[in-house]
């Protein structure tokens, strides 16, 4: 039962849905497991570019279904906009999604919560999306959240069902905003006909095709350091980004694993506010930031950039226990005289080794540097592990010795043939 499952090794944005595509060529289904739109994925090959936000990253593979699976989180009137954007684009992708209809629903009411809270928090803000996903999985804990599989009920069924949900909500938003319940239903029950037809026991569809020898691959989004449980909280996403929560999320058991890919960059980024250690608030960052082109693909917004921080990888890597790292845009590296690797912390005049659990924490440790002589030449060629500098090889023989973790490929461009398997 060969299962790969490919998540972000750091806070998000770390090329997840290029090596999901990379990967995905032999796979007969891609599977989202957590999240909703806040996450975003840009497919580029040649002069094409596909932003992704729901739909998972095997999209281009036409032999590979595309599922979004129980754990995610769903505006129905966003997949629709993005299913017919792709449909546009030639990939036929209505005919391959499936869509869990135990997904619960990202409600127009839970975006706008999502703002209000984030102003109502004021200086100690998270710095979310603003795609409604901390109010949806809070409803869905709270047991008051509705899963998708109500657009299979009759369209009156449907009608109250949203009325009650967004009702609950009016009282929720007062005074910041007064909810126009009438026209957001009319809105989402518009929507009925063409989600029903995508809803689907994923659980039981992944079952059979991996009971029939086909490869699937788990796709996560954001990062393992934004994991609800096992980042930064609060200033984490609402769900588990993890190798437990991508099982959790698909409803397949760990036993179907085969390997598991933390995504890493060869820096590190993030978006939103919370601890990182090892940020460049100076010219080296806002240089990382434009070659790296550092801006949100969901939001625009300028990211945080900084030195790669192993301690923080060696957590992520703990928890999810990744076969191999993949490490993304080394291209970005290419003109820096010397790189800096944070191998371990300093904290209260002390050197750890270990990632602190809590962001208090976190936001008191200084990194321990290590000094890389950087290679100075272009990898953009590269299309080999041995084209890659010397130099270049010896910062991913770093990387891997000081994350215990091997780095079995390595990408140095945007393109689908820039990913370098490393042997
Ligand atoms: P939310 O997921 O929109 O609630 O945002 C919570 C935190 O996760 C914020 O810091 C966001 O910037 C961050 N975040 C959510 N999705 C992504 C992503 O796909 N990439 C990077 N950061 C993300």
């Amino acid at each position: 039962m060969p299962c790969d499952v490919v998540l972000g090794g750091q806070w998000g944005d770390e090329g997840k849905g290029k090596v999901v595509d990379y990967l995905a060529a032999g796979a007969r289904a891609v599977v989202r497991c957590q999240g909703g739109a806040n996450a975003g994925h840009t497919l580029v090959e040649g002069d094409e570019r596909l932003a992704l936000h729901l739909v998972p990253s095997g999209v281009r593979h036409r032999g590979c279904l595309v599922v979004l699976g129980s754990g995610m989180v769903i505006d129905p009137v966003a997949l629709l906009d993005e299913i017919g954007a792709l449909d546009k684009a030639g990939l036929d992708v209505r005919r391959r999604v499936r869509v869990s209809s135990a997904a619960h629903v990202v409600l127009p009411a839970h975006r706008l919560q999502d703002r209000v809270e984030e102003m109502r928090r004021g200086a100690a803000s998270v710095g979310t999306t603003g795609r409604g996903i901390g109010p949806a999985y809070a409803d869905k804990s709270a047991r008051t959240g509705l899963q998708i599989g109500v657009f299979l009920l009759p369209e009156p069924e449907l009608r109250s069902a949203l009325e009650r949900a967004l009702e609950a909500k009016r009282a929720v938003l007062r005074p910041e905003s007064d909810l126009d319940v009438a026209a957001m239903v009319d809105e989402i029950v518009a929507c009925r006909d063409r989600i029903a037809p995508l809803l689907a026991d994923t659980g039981v569809l992944l079952h059979d095709l991996l009971d029939a020898g086909h490869d699937v691959i788990l796709e996560g989004a954001q990062g393992v350091l934004l994991d609800l449980d096992h980042g930064s909280y609060p200033y984490v996403t609402s769900s588990s980004c993890t190798t437990a929560g991508a099982l959790a999320g698909s409803g397949l058991p760990p036993q179907c694993v085969r390997r598991v890919y933390g995504v890493v960059k060869a820096y590190a980024t993030r978006v939103g506010n919370g601890p990182f250690p090892t940020e460049l608030e100076d010219a080296t960052g806002a240089r990382l930031r434009e070659v790296g082109r550092e801006f949100g693909t969901t939001t625009g917004r300028p990211r945080r950039c900084g030195w790669f921080d192993a301690v923080a990888a060696r957590h992520a890597a703990r928890i999810c226990g990744f076969t191999e790292l993949v490490l993304t845009k080394l291209d970005v590296l290419d003109d820096f005289e010397t790189l800096r690797i944070a191998e371990a912390y300093e904290l209260d005049g002390e050197r750890i080794d270990r990632y602190p659990i809590d962001a208090r924490t976190q936001a008191r440790c200084q990194p321990v540097w290590t000094e890389i002589e950087g290679w100075r030449s272009s990898t953009r060629a590269c299309r080999r592990a041995g084209d890659l500098p010397v130099a270049a090889r010896r910062y991913l023989e770093r990387l891997a010795a000081c994350t215990g973790i091997r780095v079995g490929h390595v990408s140095v461009g945007p393109d689908r043939d820039s990913t370098i398997p490393v042997p």
